[in-house]
């Protein structure tokens, strides 16, 4: 990708890595209307779509919610272009490789609390794309409702760009860094850090490491959004100014380029003749962000007890009715323990929601063992979880000075909905047989 737009064959140009991911600058706040141009003078002054853009270029509206949505949640960019969207053949069905959507109904609903070790790896020359598996969801993809759990693991870059209709993709990258070049501009996330593309957006996924592992939300529903902080007041959990979205960089590729496209469940594929992430110019609400989970500001007790986790929301996805989000994005980042009279881990608990948790790194203070970086867990709707039997024993016999939890960052997506699991999730060789047996060991303490 270029800031200045030399022209070139039909390969995208590599070489940088890390080094160019690093040097990237951004633009930063969320939510905000953002502003920038690859070229002085790309973007048009004091109107959206002049008689003639600057430069030649073609002026287009990239809806992320309806025209008439509020004011507040109304999400909309103007992009100016080398090509017009609309310049590009016909769509074809592809394979759909392990990607599933929303409703999910080739298996039945499991009650059972399930854990799953990292995904195996994958064929050489996986990449992102190829490296998608899905989980299970729930909603209906068609109906903008719901989401789906998916995991990658992938030891290719791209060479393809790939666009998803049917919802925005939170990714959560547990292993391997990625340079995302969107057409916005260019993102870098580590593990550690998330990006989230918005729904529509075209984007392509390069390798700063020999492979790469993590973990994507698809949100079928509402944006994400940051969520409201009332009696915490005007600051906390992840401030918007650490939400960084990237500044106009396009790419002049002139030659074939596949896209690939997902539409209500499946894939498409077209041949373009040029790259499509060749916006010069753009501004708007509706773009792709980085963030880092170390600075998310944690809430937590000073006096007793622990609040419950909705407190870690990072982003949320509201639904129709107030408070209950579609899914919320939640992390378990850094923290100090300081409850007095407290048992400190997570309680043990009955949820209306169901969860999906993943590790990035480390361990999860409710389980002693078996949650692995890149693994993950299902407690579904009413499931009954918490502590294992090794945690609930030490944290009810600990001393109670102030303790810093600093070795892990785990995270989930909570869903207002039941996951249903695909039939590769239900039957993976990585799927944990005997899971149940973390809470086997909690013995009759009762004196009556
Ligand atoms: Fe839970």
């Amino acid at each position: 990708m270029s800031d200045g737009g030399t022209s070139r064959a039909s390969v995208f140009e590599r070489g940088g890595g890390r080094k160019t991911a690093e040097g990237l600058s951004y633009l930063t706040g969320f939510g905000n209307e953002h502003a920038s141009e690859a070229v002085p003078g790309a973007l048009p002054e004091g109107r959206n779509s002049p008689q003639r853009a600057p430069l030649g270029l073609y002026a287009e509206q990239l809806s992320g919610t309806a025209f008439t949505e509020p004011r507040a949640h109304n999400r909309r960019s103007w992009l100016y272009r080398v090509r017009p969207s609309a310049a590009h053949p016909q769509f074809t069905r592809t394979g759909n490789g392990a990607i599933r959507t929303a409703p999910f109904t080739e298996a039945v609903p499991d009650p059972n609390r399930l854990r799953w070790n990292p995904l195996p790896e994958p064929p050489a020359g996986t990449d992102f794309l190829a490296g998608l598996w899905t989980l299970g969801g729930n909603g209906d993809a068609t109906q903008r409702t719901g989401m789906a759990v998916h995991l990658y693991h992938a030891n290719a870059s791209m060479e393809r760009v790939f666009s998803d209709a049917d919802g925005e993709l939170l990714v959560v990258p547990e292993r391997g860094g990625l340079l995302l070049h969107t057409e916005f501009g260019r993102l870098h996330v580590e593990p550690g850090h998330v990006a989230l593309i918005p729904r529509g957006v075209r984007f392509r996924v390069d390798l700063l490491d020999e492979s790469a592992r993590g973990y994507v939300c698809e949100n079928y529903g509402a944006p994400f959004r940051l969520p409201d902080l009332g009696p915490i007041g005007a600051n906390g959990l992840a401030n918007p100014r650490d939400f960084r979205a990237p500044v106009a960089a396009y790419e002049d590729v002139e030659g074939p380029v596949e896209v690939v496209n997902k539409f209500c469940g499946n894939l498409w594929t077209a041949t373009y003749d040029h790259s499509p992430l060749d916006v010069v110019a753009w501004h708007g609400n509706h773009v792709p962000y980085t963030y880092d989970l170390r600075r998310f500001n944690v809430i937590g007790t000073i006096s007793y007890d622990h609040p419950d986790p909705s407190v870690f929301t990072v982003l949320t996805s509201p639904s129709d009715t107030p408070g209950l989000a579609g899914v919320d994005f939640v992390v378990f980042a850094p923290r100090w323990l300081v409850g007095e009279d407290t048992f400190r881990p997570p309680y043990f608990h009955r949820n209306v929601m169901s969860e999906y948790m993943g590790l990035i790194e480390g361990a999860y203070d409710a389980k002693a063992e078996g949650f692995v970086p890149g693994g993950g867990s299902l407690h579904n709707m009413m499931s009954a979880h918490g502590p294992d039997q090794e945690t609930f024993d030490r944290a009810s016999a600990a001393e109670l000075k102030p303790q810093k939890l600093d070795d892990g960052l785990a995270f989930m997506f909570e869903t207002r909905w039941p996951v249903t699991l695909t039939p590769q999730a239900a039957g993976a060789d990585h799927l944990q047989q005997r899971y149940d047996d973390v809470w086997r060991g909690l013995e009759r303490h009762f004196r009556g």
